[in-house]
């Protein structure tokens, strides 16, 4: 289908243009709202437009930088080619974006990093400040003017809601078989008028297939032909393996001791390869009828879908291979009534993961002995990504699993560590954690019997016997009994690291 019968409304036909007089519709110092969620539904020509823009108003001396909320990570179009130019003074609440990380970690952009369920909330109680432009993606327009969305939701509903003017990019590349895959809830409201969110069940509908959108708000619209643009997955490698493999046999015991159904519990799966060599090992396990309430879907989920092993899956976005995208894109009808997008307030709500008891499975840089996890900051303050919606799931899970390598950098770096150098998940949030040495379960357990577990389970050998010096000596000379810690040692292991490039 071509994108001139994707826009199906004719007034809204009369306001096609090209991406850069789009672009020039957004001013210096303005906030825009963008779609995009991991390298999904992301605008693909009017930031790289506005990225020309604001490169020949820096060539010709004008300051030009502007403010950017998304749904999380997007694609070198919007993220790369704008942090490329210079041209970004904010950004939230999620960004894996290379280039963009770099200015970032030079002190060059002001980042908040965020809990992707508080996004939208966060919007509506003013707490970000206006929102002038909204850009987004879609799928098409119907002939009512209703937007179809595209392959993330995100904020874009909140974004559509709350900009002052909006511009739409319609993607042909999208398939039209994604009309009707999407739940977009217009329930929510700001306390005191918040109530209950009526889903009870991962593949309950509660919304609409639709975006609506004042129309005399729509400035502009965009027609493009784009990829989204995700990076491949590695081949699960041994490592990735042997984690899958503790975990299934976690789960398989789990099962057998009657704390789980042999359905298990809706599945919440994180970002990589780890975890997605973890959805290939369900794969063969003996689950069937599994489903996930989770923030994206990979490749692994479409297989586990093909396989009949998953009923159905709730996400956000889709975070395909490039492989598997195009795929997915010839064959989405297939889908549409075992996938649900919604916006990530709903699918990643701390009220829904608790109420429907999802085992969170999530990444981690690295892990303390006392189980608190640093999921953000390389040595405490060099930012990776941001904490995404691992914190959503990992406070309110039915068990919130994290898992590693157990080495970083070839080796030189150990993953379980006597003090988080940055705490993200604090240890009452992280239940079990997986490396490729072993699996400590932690519910129940004292700091002292958690320390045992974790550098006897999942700290590599080369490691272990400093941590267990280290906790020796601790338990020796702490100030406590509690959780024995002592404080300049402990992060003297990071400074080894950062002075000469190894713990070893
Ligand atoms: N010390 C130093 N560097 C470390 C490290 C450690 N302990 N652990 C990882 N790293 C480095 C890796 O070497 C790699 O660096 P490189 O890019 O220079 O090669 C980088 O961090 C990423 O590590 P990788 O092993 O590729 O991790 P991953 O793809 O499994 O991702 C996280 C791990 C933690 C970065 C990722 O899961 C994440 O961003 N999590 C937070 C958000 C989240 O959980 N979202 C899901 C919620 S739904």
């Amino acid at each position: 289908m071509t994108t001139a019968t994707r826009i199906r409304h004719e007034g809204l036909r009369a306001k096609v243009m090209s991406a850069a007089d789009a672009a020039r519709l957004i001013n210096s110092g303005t906030t825009i709202g963008m779609s995009g969620f991991t390298g999904s539904g992301y605008p693909k020509a009017v930031p790289l437009a506005l990225a020309a823009r604001i490169e020949a108003e820096h060539a010709a001396g004008h300051p030009f930088r502007v403010r950017i909320w998304t749904g999380a990570s997007t694609g070198p179009e919007l993220d790369g080619a704008l942090a490329r130019a210079d041209g970004i003074e904010f950004r939230l609440p999620y960004n894996s974006d290379p280039i963009a990380r770099e200015k970032i970690n030079k002190g060059e952009m002001n980042y908040f990093d965020m809990h992707l369920s508080q996004v939208a909330p966060m919007a509506w109680q003013g707490f970000l400040g206006p929102l002038d432009t909204a850009v987004i993606e879609v799928s098409g327009i119907t002939p009512d003017g209703r937007l179809i969305p595209s392959s993330s939701i995100g904020n874009n509903k909140t974004w559509l809601d709350q900009a002052s003017q909006v511009i739409l990019e319609v993607n042909a590349w999208q398939s039209a078989a994604l009309e009707g895959m999407h739940d977009i809830y217009y329930g929510t409201a700001l306390p005191p008028h918040r109530v209950p969110i009526p889903l009870v069940r991962p593949d309950d509908r509660i919304g609409e297939a639709y975006f609506t959108c004042d129309p005399g708000k729509i400035v502009a619209i965009v027609e493009t032909d784009s990829p989204d643009r995700n990076l491949p997955f590695a081949k699960p490698d041994a490592v990735a393996e042997a984690i899958a493999g503790h975990l299934l046999d976690f789960l398989r015991h789990e099962v057998k001791v009657g704390r789980l159904p042999s359905t298990l519990l809706p599945l919440q799966s994180g970002v990589g390869n780890v975890t997605n060599a973890v959805l290939s090992g369900l794969l063969d396990s003996p689950f069937e009828g599994m489903t996930a309430f989770t923030e994206v879907i990979q490749d692994g989920m479409i297989d586990l879908l093909d396989a009949g092993k998953l009923a159905m899956a709730s996400a956000t976005a889709f975070s395909l291979s490039p492989e598997m995208a195009e795929r997915f894109n010839a064959e989405a009808a297939r889908f549409r009534d075992k996938l649900i997008l919604r916006p990530q307030e709903i699918s990643n709500h701390p009220e829904l993961v608790r109420r429907l008891g999802c085992i969170a499975m999530n990444g981690l840089i690295e892990a303390d002995i006392y189980g608190s996890v640093n999921s953000t900051h390389v040595m405490g303050s060099r930012i990776q990504n941001g904490i995404g919606g691992s914190g959503d799931f990992a406070r309110n899970a039915y068990v919130s699993i994290f898992m590693t390598p157990s080495t970083a950098k070839g080796g030189k770096i150990s993953a379980i560590v006597p003090q988080a150098s940055h705490v993200d998940h604090i240890s009452q949030d992280v239940q079990v954690i997986v490396t490729e040495q072993g699996l400590a379960d932690l519910r129940g357990l004292s700091p002292k019997q958690r320390a045992r577990l974790i550098i006897e389970n999942c700290a590599h050998p080369d490691y272990r016997p400093g941590l267990e010096d280290y906790f020796a000596r601790a338990t020796a000379k702490s100030f406590g009994q509690h959780a024995p810690c002592l404080p300049a040692e402990a992060l003297s292991w990071h400074q080894r690291f950062i002075d000469t490039g190894s713990m070893l």
